[in-house]
């Protein structure tokens, strides 16, 4: 689910790479067209773009529409994303193309989201001239009052992290949707401390959403004619949300549970799994209900016990083999993915080996896949060496990414014959003859289209041909 790095990844993700900065609009209704207009462009993880759907009705709220022309515009976001290096680059030269756009309209404000500007705050609005607002993920409801006074003149920041902040009572404007699948935020925060990652600095203590709010959510999205939602958090599996009126608690399993029962042709996601968290009740909710689907992402980032301690991801190579039997024991048709880190620190060839023996043993239908890149802040960044050269971290990555692409093909190559139950959720990318859509498992699978049926139907389709990205089939 994370998006500075298209290249890198074997299979459409949720959101899909090549939509990477997509442009989100929200139509212009009549008599709207004095309106003030905002553009805005996301990158990294599924949060974030959902995070954009939360800025998109605070602005509305305050009379702004949503613009995909950047010239029109009279305020420039950008949700950003720290995760990588390469991921902050990529936000420096789009503010470089902006800076052009500003500069045949200056009155046009420049703000920043997300988890860069929480990362590097007042340094912003140093280092980078043209910003006018920078503004930190749990602090989205105070923009109305930072445009306004960044419309005077007054550069405008705010950074604060919330321990609350939730947005539960916001209903996300959904930008350039498909009308089919959605996002919903069920927590934000973590609380977990990956030595390698920034996210606990950039999005602060983990909360859970009320639970209620959720399920509304989903239920208005049913309604509107979405088939699909994905519950989002970077660890699911912690959500815990006790009801302020009764005290009782609702784990994660129950929560799936809850939305679950919105309807049965409203299908479940859930993204991201932490190994350590999830649970037997998990499983069992997956297995029960049809509409909760059977995937799990549930990242690795290193197959070797060492380096998983350094990373201190707190369960070893064998904990995670036992995680990955129990779910094939419980669901033996899930499909699991991963998350890959090549080049650790002190990484050695053999710790490396293991981490490719590890994808043939889990069988991940897909991964996401990255080389180390060291993080100003982070627990690995003040105690460890960044000692593995480029050169050999990017070794290890391709060697990664040809294994995963063994295994997925010959994942895939085992869905021949078979038939699964798809929800359409559009045009295929190559044609507008062909359908695309998933199947439980998130595999996506391409099929000539059929007279009456249209995106947001369930379709039976049987693979008859695959390659290590794509089911191809035919609706029976
Ligand atoms: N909460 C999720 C992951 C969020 S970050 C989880 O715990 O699994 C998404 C992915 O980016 C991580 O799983 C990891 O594989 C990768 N990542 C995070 N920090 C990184 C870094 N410093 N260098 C390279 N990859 C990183
Ligand atoms: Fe980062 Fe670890 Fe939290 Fe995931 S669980 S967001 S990798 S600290
Ligand atoms: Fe990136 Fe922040 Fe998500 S660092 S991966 S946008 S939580």
């Amino acid at each position: 689910m994370y998006n500075d790095n298209p290249t890198l990844n074997l299979q459409n993700k949720t959101i899909d790479p090549n939509k990477q900065g997509e442009v989100f609009f929200k139509e212009q209704k009549e008599g709207q067209e004095n309106k003030k207009k905002f553009y805005i462009e996301s990158y990294g993880c599924s949060m974030n773009f959902s995070d954009s759907e939360i800025v998109a009705s605070i602005l509305g709220d305050v009379g702004f529409t949503a613009t995909r022309n950047i010239e029109e515009s009279d305020l420039i976001l950008i949700n950003t994303c720290s995760i990588r290096e390469k991921a902050e680059e990529t936000v420096r030269k789009r503010l470089r193309v902006f800076d052009k756009t500003k500069k045949q309209k200056p009155d046009m404000l420049v703000g920043v989201l997300g988890c860069m500007a929480e990362r590097l705050k007042k340094k912003f609005l140093e280092e980078e001239k043209l910003v006018d607002l920078v503004v930190g993920p749990d602090a989205y409801r105070d923009l109305p009052n930072l445009v306004a006074s960044a419309e005077t003149g007054e550069k405008g920041i705010n950074v604060l992290l919330s321990r609350e902040e939730t947005y539960a009572d916001i209903s996300p404007v959904r930008l350039g949707s498909n009308g089919v699948t959605a996002f919903i935020s069920i927590m934000r925060g973590c609380d977990n401390m990956c030595s390698f990652c920034v996210v606990p600095f950039t999005r602060g203590r983990e909360r859970s959403r009320d639970a209620f709010s959720v399920v509304a959510e989903a239920t208005n999205l049913y309604n509107e004619g979405y088939k699909e939602v994905t519950l989002l958090g970077q660890n699911v599996d912690s959500y815990k949300w006790e009801n302020p009126e009764t005290g009782e608690v609702v784990s994660f399993a129950q929560l799936l549970v809850m939305v679950a029962a919105v309807h049965p042709d409203l299908r479940v996601r859930f993204s991201t799994s932490h190994p350590k968290d999830i649970t037997d009740d998990v499983l069992f909710a997956i297995r029960d209900y049809e509409n909760i689907c059977k995937y799990i992402h549930l990242p690795i980032q290193s197959g070797n016990s060492r380096i998983l301690d350094l990373m201190n991801r707190t369960y070893d190579r064998e904990w995670y083999i036992n995680k990955v039997k129990r779910i094939y024991e419980i669901v033996p048709d899930c499909a699991i993915s991963s998350d890959i880190i090549t080049g650790f620190c002190s990484e050695t060839e053999e710790e490396h080996q293991e981490t490719l023996s590890m994808i043939e043993l889990a069988r991940y239908s897909m991964s996401y896949m990255f080389f180390y890149s060291e993080r100003p802040g982070t627990l690995a960044a003040r105690k460890l060496e960044d000692d593995i050269p480029l050169e050999v971290k990017k070794k290890r990555l391709s060697e990664v990414i040809r294994i995963q692409a063994q295994v997925s093909y010959q994942h895939n190559q085992q869905d021949i014959g078979n038939t699964f139950k798809v929800l359409i959720e559009g045009d295929s990318k190559r044609s507008d003859k062909e359908f695309k859509g998933r199947n439980s498992q998130n595999k996506m699978i391409v099929f000539p289209k059929k007279s009456g049926i249209k995106a947001g139907d369930y379709v039976f389709v049987k693979v008859n041909d695959a390659t290590s990205v794509t089911l191809k089939g035919e609706i029976i």
